[in-house]
């Protein structure tokens, strides 16, 4: 199974890298290049660069770089052909592979077709549908408006068997494949959804792939073939090829600007409760479908914000497992906080009763562990000392699950003001506890990060071949490789004016097995040359630059030849003076002549030296 070249190209071509990577992680314009947290490692500060104009990417902190396909195959682990594939659909390109398919979901496309014509098929459906009365009353008992029911994209099932299948003629293969129907034991193709208002789960690029359906109020038993089998609040697609429970947050596509600008995401429980903050003026909320807070929601989150704010109901919270969240905190260097809910209320019932209580939770969330501790200690007798004792006992056992020595120190101190306990008497007591073997406080390994002093130095000629990548012919007719004197940045140059383009030299780099180079170059390609100052002309500049450099280079060889007795003074004054008259001439109004002239110079001497 293959792919033309041509067709490769087109769909790079065709593909907005920064719209592509920007669906993973917060992008922000600097200049001509974005740039953004590196979805490849773990950072604080930002050294992931996208050049949108050459379509590529680099990280100045652990090295990765490609384009558009080999985002796609590094952030999904897939094959280059299945990159190569997505972003054909993507940008709506239909690509003529030269042999049949074998089996799996290759044209995902037809998935995300059907799921989207489903979708508005249901939402539809709700809107102006008689059978939709039910629906639209239980929507407006809980104050939905019709603003709501559009933005949120709301549908309703009805309660047949197989209304969307057939209204929307999707083959049996797609419709069981996107999880929008299935086959029963009969044969006959069924809708998945029935009689169920409809929450669709969007991608953070804003396609539907999903849908979760709640069953109206009193309908927990439907007289579904008289079986009366009790069906469960919720139903959710099951996983497909485009639908991955573990790494879907319901309400991201809707959240992600503001959770950009803000560098916070809230993830509460449910579709409703996603719904509800975005209704009390807090549009960054986020809900795992159906499943547990896992490992890769924190690294699609850490993509977007650096602030995670964990708004379940108040027993909910709490028993988000303590180990995984800690080891995640570390390792996705992330910081994750508790917004304290009154008992018993979700958000969703507090956005109707006192939506500001709801935004002011956000607020003041506090530190997870925190948030444990005055749970431990809330309620507990501390006007006897056995009462202390007992208090302090369960502070500490939360405390001592903390990984980090200086925080747990911190809240010893805090328990011993709280209990009234001498701090070194705990202090004893915590380091017991977190010593002790224990599973839960196993340690994520330390995430790599980039080096201390931000950029990579530059070396000199590195602005030369920045600028020959971003603007060739400007610089390359005004460039030889004897300039070059650094080694690597020399292969880059002659790679650069051998393999005809830019474009091209990357590949002759990488077919050349000079990965070095490839590197090099994809680095040099997403940063942006440095603006002139002062209206100078940086071609100008940074040629002058190189030559003085090189020139320089060559005149103190001369004089050591001479000194050395290498070479008769007699012989080289000459050539001396003129190097240096021409030095001084490169500041003046004909710079550019002397400039030619030392080149020529400088290429001749290499040539007799190198020969
Ligand atoms: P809840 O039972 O807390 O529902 O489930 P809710 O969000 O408050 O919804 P309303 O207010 O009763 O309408 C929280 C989440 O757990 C999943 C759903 O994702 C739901 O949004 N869930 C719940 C299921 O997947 N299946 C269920 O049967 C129930
Ligand atoms: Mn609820």
């Amino acid at each position: 199974m293959s792919v033309a070249p041509e067709e490769i190209a087109q769909v790079r071509a065709s593909t907005d890298i920064v719209a592509l990577i920007g669906e993973h992680v917060a992008l922000r314009k600097t200049g001509q290049r974005w740039t953004g947290l590196c979805p490849f490692h773990s950072e604080k500060s930002p050294s992931f660069s996208v050049n949108a104009e050459e379509g590529l990417y680099y990280c100045f902190g652990c090295r990765a770089s490609g384009d558009a396909i080999t985002f796609v195959r590094e952030t999904q682990h897939v094959e280059f052909i299945d990159a190569v594939r997505q972003l054909a659909e993507r940008a709506g390109i239909t690509l003529h592979e030269d042999a049949k398919d074998v089996g799996g979901w290759r044209d995902r496309s037809v998935l995300y077709d059907a799921m989207e014509r489903a979708v508005t098929w249901y939402h539809e459906r709700l809107l102006t549908a008689p059978d939709a009365g039910r629906a639209r009353d239980y929507l407006r008992s809980r104050g939905y408006d019709a603003a709501t029911v559009r933005e949120f994209r709301l549908g309703w099932a009805p309660d047949d068997w197989d209304q969307l299948v057939t209204s929307l003629k999707i083959r049996a293969e797609v419709a069981s494949t996107s999880g929008i129907g299935f086959v029963n034991k009969a044969g006959r193709l069924q809708d998945a959804m029935r009689a169920r208002v409809l929450f669709p789960i969007l991608d953070p690029g804003g396609r539907p792939v999903a849908i979760g359906g709640r069953i109206l109020p009193g309908h927990e038993t439907t007289a579904r073939g008289g079986s009366g089998r009790i069906e469960p609040k919720y139903k959710n697609t099951q996983e497909t090829p485009i639908y991955q429970k573990r790494r879907t947050l319901y309400g991201l596509n809707w959240a992600k600007s503001d959770v950009i600008a803000t560098n916070e995401i809230v993830v509460c429980e449910g579709y409703t409760d996603v719904i509800a903050f975005f209704r009390a003026g807090v549009p960054r909320a986020v809900a795992t479908c159906g499943t547990a807070l896992a490992e890769d929601h924190f690294r699609v989150m850490r993509n977007f914000a650096r602030r995670i704010v964990l708004a379940y109901d108040a027993d909910g919270a709490g028993q988000s497992a303590a180990a995984s969240v800690y080891q995640w905190e570390r390792a996705h260097e992330v910081e994750v906080a508790v917004a304290a809910l009154p008992e018993g209320a979700d958000p969703d019932d507090l956005a109707r009763d006192d939506p500001d209580g709801l935004a002011a939770a956000v607020k003041s969330a506090v530190p997870f562990l925190q948030f444990r501790l005055d749970a431990a200690l809330r309620g507990v007798d501390v006007s006897t000392p056995e009462g202390r004792a007992r208090a302090a006992e369960r502070a500490l056992d939360v405390v001592a699950e903390h990984p980090s020595d200086l925080v747990r120190d911190q809240y010893v101190m805090q328990v011993a003001d709280r209990c009234r306990l001498d701090p070194t008497l705990l202090r004893a007591d915590v380091a017991r506890r977190a010593n002790a073997p224990r599973s839960s406080t196993t340690r994520a390994s330390r995430p790599k990060v980039r080096d201390e002093g931000g950029a990579p130095r530059d070396r000199p000629g590195e602005e030369a071949l920045r600028l020959a990548l971003h603007s060739p012919e400007r610089i390359l007719p005004r460039l030889a490789e004897v300039l070059f004197d650094d080694e690597l940045l020399r292969r880059a140059y002659l790679v650069l004016v051998t393999s005809g383009g830019h474009a091209t030299a990357i590949d002759a780099a990488e077919a050349e097995e000079d990965l070095e180079v490839a590197d090099l170059l994809r680095r040099l390609l997403v940063e942006e040359p440095h603006e002139p100052t002062g209206g100078a002309d940086l071609v100008t500049a940074v040629v002058a630059q190189l030559v003085r450099h090189a020139t320089r280079t060559v005149l103190e060889h001369r004089q050591a030849a001479v000194r050395s007795g290498a070479l008769e003074a007699r012989d080289v004054v000459e050539e001396i003076s003129l190097a240096k008259e021409l030095l001084d001439r490169l500041e003046g109004p004909d710079g550019q002549e002397a400039e030619r002239e030392l080149v020529e110079w400088l290429s001749a001497v290499g040539r007799i030296e190198g020969a």
